[in-house]
């Protein structure tokens, strides 16, 4: 999760870079830089780790100027280097950029064999030089970065230089936030409303897709069709913009729209795309004969999905328990097992307990928590961190998808340690992890869908969640999600065991949610849903358009993206989380504290 800033006024620039920088740090860095246009060309300044080694750099050679960007790294593709540090610069473009260039490799190909050199191994570089590239056809700026964010595949926020475009800042939005700031004869542009934070309180949210043009004077938005649009200015208050809810409505709304961020910046910290290699751990995989996961809550469910991973990939035995039932059954457990804690808070009582009582029993413990100072990291032999950033909604959203990503990837390192996977393998379950924060944001398009869904859903007094393999456990979560925030009562099975028992809840009132992605078991899925259909349940089906539908008049459906089924949790997720969201919403629940709930049970 990089930190961008762009400031374009008549003051001294890099003394506002580097106070927007820091309050960046928040999100994580490994290198930080700025640009800055001086008479019309643009001079960086780099360095490897904290901010104040840029500002030892800036006090040596200090850039003059007004208009400027700068950056903060946390490394996704190539080791945190100078060389890699943002920003990048290609003939007249020099920019920095938040997220994933999915195509990067195709791309970097397609410009070295026109002559391109490059000086880094990341993926941003590659933007730099194709709109340098496009620049060079026709000096529209403006057309220019549209050709290039046409060519673009992966979730991404940019803010860019050209040389001899005084006083402009380009900037783009896909996956990634972006927000502009207006400031009196200065603009700005940043990742957050923190970035902007130190200079204005008056904020434009870019829109999925949305581009943008900065001068001192004001900016002009564009949709993803080109076409030139308004965007609303809101009021934020500076001194709380990390816990602010800016545009959204409630903290869960927000939260849920930040996971292509969290899950990319959390991904990024197990696995590199540009080598495609999971990084080593400092647990040895290869000498485990069990992992005991241990959790409670949606940090179970996240286990439960963990648990598929570790065992399909690794061939790696897995437990998921939760953590107040452990605590008190007295296990047997092997001294090659590792006992992983997953929480959020890194202080649920029961959860923390056990962590205690394995380290205890001489087993080696780690813990998967999204708090980095909390009792659970300072207590686990290994902290695992999960990125998600403060989640402030009770109902979990995004540190449940940081969860499941970190143990999707830890699975993926465990194979490779266990040698169940060999390097074809191992690049393309990276390549296909990295997918996820775009395809994460193609699923929160599905809003409007499951907008029109939760009208009915609403009326319901039960709702059965159905799903398969590791749909099966986001079934659970899914349902808890939706009696956490809207008070139906709902329950999340496994669709083979509905005609076990579950089935005889079927009639008319009765809705049945199935998540159905394209996967080995979907054609299993689809019949269940037609004994579901057959007996008049209404059903609300989530798979890929692609997917063959059952049939059946009381079967809607709603389309997902088509996704590999390693990050079909991840993608699947949203849909699961909006629909309990919206039912919420229309039933005028307090959807960011629940009644009864805390979001953090430190008691048993
Ligand atoms: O902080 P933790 O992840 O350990 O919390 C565990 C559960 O209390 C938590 O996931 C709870 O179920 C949430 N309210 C779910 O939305």
């Amino acid at each position: 999760m990089c930190g961008i800033i762009g400031v374009t006024g008549t003051g001294p620039v890099t003394p506002r870079l580097i106070d927007s920088l820091k309050r960046l740090e928040y999100r994580g860095y490994d290198s930080a830089g700025v640009a800055a246009l001086v008479d019309g060309v643009t001079e960086r300044r780099r360095a490897q780790g904290k901010i104040r080694n840029l500002e030892t750099v800036l006090a040596e050679t200090p850039l003059n100027a007004t208009v400027g960007i700068g950056h903060t790294r946390w490394a996704t593709h190539g080791a945190p280097t100078t060389e890699n540090a943002h920003p990048h610069k290609a003939g007249r473009v020099t920019l920095v950029h938040n997220g994933i260039i999915e195509n990067f490799a195709e791309l970097k190909a397609e410009l070295a064999a026109e002559g391109h050199v490059f000086e880094s191994q990341t993926d941003t570089e590659v933007v730099a030089h194709l709109l340098d590239r496009e620049l060079a056809k026709s000096n529209d700026a403006i057309a220019a970065f549209k050709r290039v964010l046409d060519r673009l595949t992966g979730a991404y926020a940019l803010a860019v230089l050209i040389d001899g475009e005084d006083e402009q800042i380009l900037g783009a939005r896909r996956g990634s936030p972006l927000v502009v700031g207006w400031g009196e004869d200065e603009m700005y542009l940043g990742s957050d409303a923190l970035a902007v934070g130190p200079f204005t309180q008056q904020i434009s949210y870019l829109e999925e897709g949305d581009y943008v043009v900065l001068n001192r004077a004001g900016a002009r938005f564009f949709d993803s069709t080109g076409s030139e649009v308004e965007r609303a200015v809101v009021q934020v208050s500076a001194s709380s913009a990390m816990v602010e809810k800016g545009a959204y409505r409630h903290f869960m709304e927000k939260e849920i729209h930040e996971q292509p961020d969290s899950v990319q910046h959390t991904l990024s910290a197990y696995l590199d795309l540009v080598s495609g290699t999971a990084r080593s751990q400092p647990v040895d995989f290869s000498k485990l004969d069990r992992v005991q996961i241990v959790a409670c809550g949606t940090a179970f469910f996240a286990g439960q999905i963990g648990r598929y991973a570790f065992e399909r990939l690794a061939g790696l035995p897995c437990d998921v328990e939760i953590a107040s039932e452990f605590r008190y059954r007295e296990p047997a457990v092997s001294p090659s097992t590792l006992a992983v804690a997953v929480s959020q808070s890194g202080e649920t009582a029961d959860t923390l307990a056990c962590l205690t009582w394995c380290k205890a029993h001489g087993l080696k413990t780690a813990a998967i928590v999204n708090v980095h100072t909390s009792s659970m990291a300072r207590e686990a032999d290994v902290l695992w961190p999960t990125h998600a950033g403060p989640e402030i909604g009770v109902a979990s959203t995004k540190a449940f998808t940081a969860q499941v990503a970190a143990l999707l990837a830890l699975a993926v390192a465990a194979g490779v340690a266990r040698g169940r996977i060999d390097a074809t393998r191992e690049a393309e379950l990276v390549k296909a992890l990295f997918e996820a924060p775009r395809l994460i944001s193609e699923a929160l398009a599905m809003d409007a869908d499951i907008r029109r869904e939760v009208v009915e859903l609403a009326k319901a007094d039960d709702v059965l969640f159905l799903g398969r393999g590791a749909m099966y456990p986001l079934a659970m979560e899914g349902a808890l999600k939706l009696k956490e925030i809207s008070y139906i009562h709902a329950e999340g099975y496994a669709a083979g065991e509905l005609k076990h028992g579950p089935i005889a809840l079927i009639d008319e009132f009765t809705p049945t949610v199935a998540l159905a992605p394209l996967d080995d078991v979907f054609e299993k899925t689809a019949s269940n849903l037609q004994e579901v259909a057959a007996r008049g349940g209404p059903v609300i089906m989530i798979a890929p358009a692609e997917a063959e539908a059952p049939h059946g008049a009381s079967i809607r459906r709603i389309d997902a993206p088509d996704c590999h089924p390693l990050i079909a949790p991840l993608v699947y997720a949203v849909p699961m989380q909006l629909l309990a969201y919206y039912t919420a919403v229309q039933k005028g629940t307090d959807v960011d504290q629940p009644r009864n709930l805390a979001k953090s049970v430190t008691v048993e």
